[in-house]
This record gives structure tokens, sequence and C-alpha cells, in this order.
């Protein structure tokens, strides 16, 4: 499957699927006009999205801040986990940085998503801190990620 993953820029008319998976991912998903915004107004985001077969099974988001790149979100259908969709994402969202001359990267995750912690090891992406309660809904700490380019 991984060979037949394609990534590229987020455009409105993905913000269906990308919605669709936004819901089952997220305890508290964003709304259409969110990412409507995103990619309307916000000069400082960017967004990716994985396809195949012209299907959108994945998506994530950067927020350039001056020389960091803050990864807003990322997530794979579930019906198409496991695949490394997950790590073509993260690979595709280096790039965009890379080519920026964004010179690091940073994220939350929760404390207990060890799917995502592991995926951002993998990609050299280290612990550096813990932001305590930060998830509104069940008050769960973030763990704060950071990686140099
Ligand atoms: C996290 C997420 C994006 C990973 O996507 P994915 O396409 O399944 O990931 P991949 O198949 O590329 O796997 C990437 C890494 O994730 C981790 N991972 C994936 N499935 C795993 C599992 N069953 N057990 C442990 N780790 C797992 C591994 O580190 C894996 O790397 P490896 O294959 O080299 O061991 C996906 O699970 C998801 O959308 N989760 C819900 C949304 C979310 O939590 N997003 C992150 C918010 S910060």
């Amino acid at each position: 499957m991984k060979d037949n993953i394609n990534i590229r820029k987020m455009e409105m008319k993905d913000i269906c699927q990308v919605l669709f998976i936004e819901k089952m991912s997220f305890a508290t998903p964003w709304a259409r006009e969110s990412f409507e915004r995103e990619l309307r107004e916000n000069k400082l985001a960017k967004y990716i999205v994985a396809e195949i077969d012209k299907k959108v099974v994945g998506y994530g988001g950067v927020w350039l801040i001056l020389d960091e790149g803050h990864i807003t979100n990322i997530a794979v259908h579930n019906e198409y986990r496991g695949f490394g969709i997950g790590h073509s994402l993260v690979d595709g969202l280096i790039n965009v940085c890379d080519e920026l001359n964004i010179e690091r990267m940073t994220l939350e995750v929760r404390i207990s998503n060890i799917f995502a912690r592991n995926l951002y090891k993998n990609h050299g992406f280290v612990d550096i801190g813990i932001r305590p309660g930060y998830y509104a809904d069940n008050k769960e700490d973030a763990v704060i990620m950071w990686k140099e380019l």
C-alpha cells in the first residue's frame, strides 16, 4: 500500500473527506469552518493530504511561526492505519518545513497516545516537556515534542 500513497497540498475540495477522518480520529474534532479558514486565510498554515487511488486517507498540517514549524494535526482514516501513511505524512510535513528553511519542528500529543508518540519519535522528535491538563475534554497532559531540522 505504501507505494500507492500520494502526498499533495490540501485543497478546498478535500475538506469533506478530511472532516470525516477528523471526526473519527479526535475527541474534539475541528469544525468545517476551521479547515476552511486555515486554507483560505491563514498564511502561516500549510496542509497536506495523503491519497490512495484519489481517495483522501489522511492529512496533516503545520503552522510556520518564525523559524519553527508547529504540527497542528495528523490523522489517518481508521481503515488505513498501520500501513505507513502516518510515516508519509510526517515526512511530507518535514519536507514542507525543509523547503521553507524552517529550523525546528514541535508539537503537542496526548501522553496516552502511544501510536502517535512512537510515530514522531521514529522521525527524530524527542520529548522536551509536559503541559499539565492541556486537553480540555479530559484534562489529559500533553507531551511537547521537538525536532531540529
Ligand atoms: C497516529 C496515526 C496518525 C498513525 O497513522 P498510521 O498510518 O497508522 O501510522 P503508520 O502506519 O505510518 O505507523 C507509524 C508509526 O506509528 C506507530 N504505530 C502505528 N500503529 C501502531 C501500533 N499498532 N502499535 C504501536 N505503534 C504503532 C509506530 O511507531 C509506527 O512506526 P513503525 O511501523 O515504524 O513501528 C493514526 O493512528 C491516527 O490517525 N490516530 C488518530 C489521530 C491521532 O492521534 N493523531 C495524532 C495527534 S498528535
